[in-house]
């Protein structure tokens, strides 16, 4: 098995007045972990439904390996869906609610033993094949659902927020437990998500939606570390963004298409940035730095290199959490005085540093980061 390719192709999707999916398209590849990541109701169900055939769209259309697939109805897709709630038969064994789908089928017993024991195997559940669902763990009732749903052998899973019922020590388990399935089986698996850091975690690709749109498809880190829209840089991650206007575009000596840029920021002034995008002179801007990427010191570090961005600032709130902290630094004005303008800052403390425990609230603070790790977004006219 190594699953089928997915292509969506302008789909729009509309309930009375109210347009949920605006021309959305995905060629989703063979065996690809393709998250579809987007708040609560950007339109992420609606569109798992219509690759299901439980929805038809008002136009576009889904091909499954190149077959178009909207006329078929959902039993003669080779797709299965996990459902959130589970959706297992209370009065049936794990066994039973595994064997299901294969029973339906009127599948010889002898094939059905063999197959339900594979998939219940597969999903760790041997040691409780005769429990009834209330019997079970949430994740193991999770468990029971991708099994009966693995037991056709689908070339497509859909997965739509199979975790969210399950608390955060428990989801994180069961994550890497789905993405070790899906290593084994191939297939290709579309996973539903509102939690970027369950999207970023296990997917091969993310495509990202707000209000019925894909904003922008690609690698986790591309995700992350270049988002396509304001939107998507706000959502995945924390960032500091601010608003600005290009003042001066210079090729790089490193690559033939970086450019570095200086913007003036109304709340920064001059920064410094490099880009790989066609920007000019007093273009209109939006400019990200993400806190890890921010170097935050109560010594002044003294470098000549010209691409660093620096800053003077008062600790207004720490926040420690174990493996990091975080902090919301007041910049200080022209005049030496603290700025109402904040930037959010998290050191990691996975290394040892002189300065680790001595940030502290009221704290006079010197942060910096270098031109290339920040990033220019939704580049406007
Ligand atoms: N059957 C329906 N009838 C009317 N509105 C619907 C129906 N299904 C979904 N919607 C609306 O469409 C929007 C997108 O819903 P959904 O696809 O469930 O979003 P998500 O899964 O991203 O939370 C929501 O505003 C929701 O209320
Ligand atoms: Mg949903």
């Amino acid at each position: 098995m190594n699953g089928s390719n997915v292509i969506v192709k302008d789909v729009c999707k509309a309930f009375g007045d109210f347009s949920v999916l605006n021309n959305v398209s995905l060629d989703i590849k063979k065996g690809e972990f393709f998250s579809l990541l987007g708040p609560s109701g950007c339109g992420k169900t609606t569109l798992l439904r219509i690759i299901a055939g439980f929805e038809t769209p008002d136009s576009g259309n889904v091909f499954m390996d190149k077959e178009e697939v909207l006329s078929l109805p959902p039993n003669h897709r080779k797709v299965n869906t996990v459902f959130q709630n589970y959706a297992l038969f209370p009065h049936l064994t794990v066994f039973e609610n595994v064997a299901f789908p294969l029973k339906i089928k009127k599948v010889p017993k002898d094939e059905i033993i063999e197959r339900v024991n594979r998939y219940v195997k597969l999903v760790q559940l041997d040691d409780h094949k005769n429990k009834k669902p209330s019997q079970l763990s949430g994740g193991q009732k999770q468990r029971v659902a991708i099994a009966r749903a693995l037991i056709n052998e689908p070339q497509v899973l859909l997965l739509d927020e199979p975790l969210s019922a399950l608390d955060a020590k428990l989801r994180q388990h069961m994550l890497i437990e789905l993405d070790e399935i899906h290593d084994k089986i191939g297939i290709t698996f579309i996973y539903v998500t509102h939690d970027q850091q369950e999207a970023l975690s296990v997917s091969d690709r993310i495509a990202v939606m707000n209000q019925g749109d894909v904003l922008q498809v690609g690698s986790p880190q591309e995700i992350y570390e270049s988002p396509a829209t304001n939107f998507v840089a706000q959502f995945i991650g924390e960032t500091n963004l601010f608003n600005g206007i290009v003042c001066s575009v210079n090729k790089t000596g490193g690559s033939e298409t970086e450019y570095m840029v200086e913007l003036d920021i109304p709340e920064l002034g001059r920064i410094k940035v490099t880009t790989v995008d066609e920007v000019h002179t007093g273009q209109k801007v939006s400019f990200t730095v993400r806190p890890e990427k921010i170097s935050i010191s109560t010594e002044r570090r003294v470098t000549n290199r010209e691409d660093i961005n620096f800053f003077q600032g008062v600790v207004s709130e720490p926040v420690y959490s174990g493996f990091q902290s975080k902090f919301y630094v007041k910049l200080k004005d022209q005049n030496a005085g603290v700025s109402s303008v904040t930037l959010k800052v998290i050191k990691q403390h996975a290394v040892y540093y002189e300065d680790d425990n001595q940030i502290v609230w009221k704290d006079e603070v010197f942060l910096s980061w270098s031109a290339n790790d920040g990033y220019i977004v939704e580049a406007g006219n």
